[in-house]
């Protein structure tokens, strides 16, 4: 029944196009959508389905407007308020409306799901304080931290799988980390047994074909009119290898790899809206432009921990000649060609809100202390110099899927432009500020 319901849903609407703020994106696959898929099926203990998180009209993720909505439709009881990961503490009181409002304010009001990791054994540090503003009353040998649902599409792209890469095994291909993504969410999310590999399958097949782009702006029109190459049928056609146009020529040797190493960057990173530069119109002026800043305005990138902010890091001093595309240098997709967590300064105590807990962790070796929101890729490899360190994410279909960053800390794509203008002293004018929005909300 439940899933005949979920069928009747989707199977009209899944190729319309959905609406957001700026205009509406879609999602393209060649093997079609096919929504009796195991991914949108009742998979574990809980009521819940991938789907419940991942959505085709949230750009395969979710959003707080359209989770409040969810909320408010079933007074808090849609499975994807659980008390295992949906609430900000582990087996919160949702015995009533009003407490389930309050359990689960970090997911209405910024699309927070809890990944509770414990500290990994014989980690370089330990975690001695924490500020919670939730009081959870949990171990210091475990963290909770607070993060968006990433998109369940354009996965062809995928360099690393999960913010802090957790599920990526060095050498192995992607589809294998995919593989292992799915059974986690089944035993995690969903609180199922272990999934057959035959349903695996038919999940990460089903994944793997989704491509989803803004595809027409309220502004401008369609992103594919006069020779620009928005949308994600192009986007489904683009060529990727992992290493392709990586700045600092990394290949790791794993399948998938691309044959021969980058030989820098070509910082023309994206490609979509370059016939634009001299329209008749204002706004296809305003994204041609937003993607020429986006791809080679100039500023210093200095002091990133994984890239030039720590002993053993690829690079060391600043890179004068910085660019957007230094990191997201993915052709046409912008995500990190290469797995190479940055720490870009998100989770610093400066950067800290109060919905956030804080924590103290202190380094066993030399005793230092540092706070951080979220320990980021050290809570998987148990190394000090990984703090606050994540992945960079593909940057499509953006404008579907406020707010931005691992922790939603930037609420709108201006936000995550100020929080770019301010730690790295870009010196964006008001005008070039506009242009490179709107060059994000078309992608
Ligand atoms: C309760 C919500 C929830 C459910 C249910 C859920 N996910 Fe996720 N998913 C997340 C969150 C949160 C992340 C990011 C966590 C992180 O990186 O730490 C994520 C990450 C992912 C990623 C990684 C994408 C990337 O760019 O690395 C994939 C793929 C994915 N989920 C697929 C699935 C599939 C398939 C299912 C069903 C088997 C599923 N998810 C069920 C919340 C959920
Ligand atoms: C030093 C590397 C680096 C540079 C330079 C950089 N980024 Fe990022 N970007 C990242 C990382 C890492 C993340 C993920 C950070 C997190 O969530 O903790 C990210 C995330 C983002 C996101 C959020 C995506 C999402 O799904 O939430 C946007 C938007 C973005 N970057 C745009 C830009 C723009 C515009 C510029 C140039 C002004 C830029 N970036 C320069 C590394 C970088």
């Amino acid at each position: 029944m439940f899933r005949l319901m979920v069928g009747a849903a989707l199977s009209g609407i899944i190729t319309m196009p959905f609406f957001n703020s700026s205009g509406f994106h879609r999602t393209h696959s060649e093997r079609g959508i096919d929504t009796n898929n195991a991914f949108f099926q009742d998979l574990g203990t809980n009521g819940r389905t991938c789907f419940s998180c991942h959505r085709p009209a949230e750009a395969w993720t979710v959003t707080p407007i359209e989770l409040r909505d969810r909320f408010e439709r079933t007074a808090g009881l849609d499975p994807i308020f659980r008390n295992n990961d949906g609430s900000n503490c582990e087996g919160a009181d949702v015995s009533t409306l009003r407490k389930r409002r309050g359990a689960f304010s970090l997911l209405l009001q910024k699309g927070l799901i809890r990944v509770g990791l414990d500290v990994p054994a014989n980690a370089e540090f330990e975690i001695v304080d924490v500020d919670d503003p939730y009081r959870c009353g949990a171990p210091f040998t475990s963290a909770s931290m607070y993060r968006r649902p990433l998109p369940s599409a354009n996965l062809e792209f995928l360099s690393t799988v999960m913010w802090d890469g957790r599920e990526t095994v060095p050498g192995q291909a992607i589809e294998l980390d995919l593989m292992t993504q799915v059974r986690d969410a089944t035993t995690g999310h969903a609180q199922g047994a272990p999934p057959s590999d035959a349903l695996v399958r038919e999940i990460v097949d089903f994944e793997r074909g989704l491509f989803t782009a803004q595809t027409f702006d309220w502004w401008t029109g369609s992103l594919r009119d006069d020779g620009a190459h928005g949308g994600p049928r192009r986007l489904s056609r683009q060529p990727f290898c992992i290493g392709v146009n990586d700045p600092l020529g990394m290949l790791p040797s794993m399948p998938g790899a691309c044959a021969t190493r980058s030989t820098g960057l070509d910082p023309n990173v994206f490609t979509l809206f370059g016939s634009w530069e001299d329209s008749w119109s204002a706004g296809r002026r305003a994204i041609a432009h937003g993607e020429k800043i986006f791809n080679t305005r100039q500023f210093v990138i200095d002091n990133v921990p994984g890239l030039n902010g720590g002993a053993g890091d690829p690079v060391s001093g600043p890179i004068q000649t910085g660019t957007c595309t230094v990191c997201h240098d993915t052709p046409n997709a912008g995500n990190h060609s290469v797995s190479m967590s940055l720490n870009i300064g998100i989770t610093d105590a400066s950067r800290r809100t109060p919905d956030l807990p804080l924590y103290t962790l202190q380094n066993r070796t030399t005793g230092a202390a540092v706070q951080t929101t979220d320990p980021g890729r050290a809570m998987v490899t148990g190394k000090w110099s990984d703090i606050g360190k994540f992945k960079g994410p593909i940057l499509r279909a953006l404008a579907a899927r406020a707010p931005y960053f691992h922790n939603g800390s930037a609420a709108t794509l201006a936000d995550a432009i100020d929080f770019y203008d301010t730690r790295f002293h870009v010196g964006l004018t008001r005008r070039e500020k506009a242009d490179l929005l709107a060059f994000l909300e078309a992608l």
